[in-house]
């Protein structure tokens, strides 16, 4: 679909116009386009309430009417549904192109032009984005075309860069709706590799399992060595092209698939798993955003990418294992696979990238569904400055964030009577994810500013932002962190 963005004085032309609505408001019009009292009468503008009509107008034959719920409470997520409504509409209809109009009372009332301009793109595009899957025929979109129509500069740079943000975000999607044996290790990494050609400033590297063993990586692969798939470290270097303000990395899970290994899962369900890879296709997507922007910081992106299964070389469960930062840990738990991924791979990152700010994403525990739901990311940031910047860009977003607690307690419920560590806290401490995050605190250098980010129930399965995934993967990461780098 091509985006046009034309000044609201230019609409005259449009196989189905989008008139914004907000409550107990008609929506403002193209100028000398009449609508019927009957196709307004009754109409609430209540939030993502639509209603269409056909006209005897040539210009505009068709018009559709979204609501934007109270004025006094709109925001960006509420523009980026509406937008994304309107879309869904326009693409069940089978048009061919499709206007929206958005004029000054909906502008100023969200935040002005150029953040408007934003999120009517983003929102139209993020909605517009559909996993193709893998079918004998494929249905070809009729729609092709979206102008916008706004006021003034800042509306169309908004609008640009809110088409580049959803292309990323949609990357990330299709990364995790794919399915496990067509996104193995191998895959994400050749998906990443082929990522890097966009843009000179980005950089790829990739180590397999004997690199691995030399880096000294005996947790990664313990979780990998019950699997016939090698294990892939994915490194991607952003540079700027000026000095570089500042160096930051992200951390990505990129479990191809998570079985559990001996400790095996149930199997209802067991077919998600194949997105817990959603960490690391959030981190990949970044680079997606990043060779299409200015940021003035290094950028890293670590992978560690593997399945966990079964062979006859799995791990077993009190089995003793030793990281690159050498600790030993006892894992009681295979299914508690991610953590030790991670542990490496955080390792790794300090170590080569020498991060002021280090980031971890990962879907690394069924217990934060229970606490947060599917609409809201834990997270554990070790200072409150890192807190509130994450906050503010998860509410600009949509991609809610909020704190978990990390205190000592936890931290010494990990410790093992036969190794450094175990992998699994006491079954009556309770606080899943703190414990995940606990283990994980194990291999942060002191002083090192870092959050980890629990994506297990926001990356996928979000039932209210059907505009953005549905049950399918909702690419979360990716457009939080890249606002965090710009907030930074
Ligand atoms: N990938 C899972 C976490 C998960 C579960 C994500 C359900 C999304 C939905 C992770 O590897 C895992 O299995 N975690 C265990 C940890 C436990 C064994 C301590 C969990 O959450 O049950
Ligand atoms: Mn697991
Ligand atoms: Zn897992």
């Amino acid at each position: 679909m091509k985006l046009l963005v034309q000044d609201t004085s230019r609409a005259k032309k449009a196989p189905l116009l989008v008139l914004f609505a907000l409550e107990g408001k008609t929506p403002e019009t193209p100028e000398g386009l009449e609508l019927p009292a009957a196709f307004t009468k009754g109409f609430d503008g209540k939030a993502r309430q639509t209603r269409e009509t056909f006209t005897d107008n040539n210009s505009f034959p068709h018009v559709l009417m979204v609501g934007l719920g109270d004025g006094d409470k709109l925001d960006s997520e509420g523009l980026r549904r509406a937008a994304a409504v309107a879309i869904r509409a326009a693409k069940a209809r089978e048009v061919s192109g499709v206007g929206y109009y958005v004029g000054s009372s909906v502008t100023e009332l969200a935040g002005g032009e150029e953040d408007t301009g934003r999120d009517m793109a983003e929102g139209a595009f993020l909605g517009f984005h559909a996993f193709a899957g893998v079918k004998k025929e494929t249905k070809k979109d009729a729609l092709k075309g979206l102008t916008l129509w706004g006021a003034g500069a800042a509306f169309k740079r908004g609008a640009k860069k809110g088409e580049m943000l959803a292309a990323a975000c949609c990357f990330t999607r299709n990364l995790q709706d794919a399915s496990g044996n067509n996104m193995r290790p191998r895959d994400l990494a050749a998906q990443a590799k082929k990522l890097a050609t966009r843009s000179p400033q980005v950089r790829f590297r990739v180590f397999d399992e004997k690199a691995m063993k030399t880096f000294g990586m005996g947790l990664l692969l313990s979780v990998s060595q019950g699997s016939d798939e090698g294990a892939k470290l994915i490194h991607l270097t952003y540079k700027p092209k000026k000095k570089a303000k500042g160096v930051i990395t992200f951390v990505g899970k990129g479990l191809t698939f998570d079985a559990g290994g001996i400790s095996i899962k149930p199997s209802s369900k067991m077919d998600e798993m194949r997105y817990d890879m959603s960490g690391g296709a959030a981190v990949i997507g970044l680079f997606h955003a990043l060779g299409d922007m200015d940021v003035p910081y290094e950028v890293h992106g670590v992978v560690g990418a593997s399945e966990n299964v079964i062979n006859g070389k799995a791990t077993k469960p009190g089995d003793i294992h030793v990281g690159m930062n050498g600790t030993t840990v006892e894992i009681q738990n295979t299914d508690a696979e991610g953590r030790l991924l991670l542990a490496d791979c955080l390792t790794y990152a300090q170590k080569k990238t020498k991060p002021d700010t280090l980031f971890d994403l990962a879907t690394l525990t069924g217990a934060v569904i229970v606490g947060l739901g599917h609409e809201v990311t834990g997270i554990f940031p070790s200072n409150d400055g890192l807190r509130d910047t994450l906050l503010e860009a998860g509410e600009r977003t949509g991609e809610y964030c909020w704190p978990l607690p990390l205190m000592d307690v936890h931290k010494e419920a990990m410790k093992s009577p036969v190794a450094d560590l175990k992998n699994i806290g006491p079954g009556n401490l309770g606080a899943g994810s703190t414990q995940g995050a606990a283990f994980l605190s194990y291999f942060i250098d002191e002083g090192q500013e870092w959050c980890h980010l629990d994506i297990a129930g926001t990356a996928w399965n979000a039932g209210s932002r059907d505009w953005c995934g549905g049950t399918l993967g909702t690419g979360v990461g990716t457009r939080l962190l890249i606002e965090y780098l710009e907030r930074r």
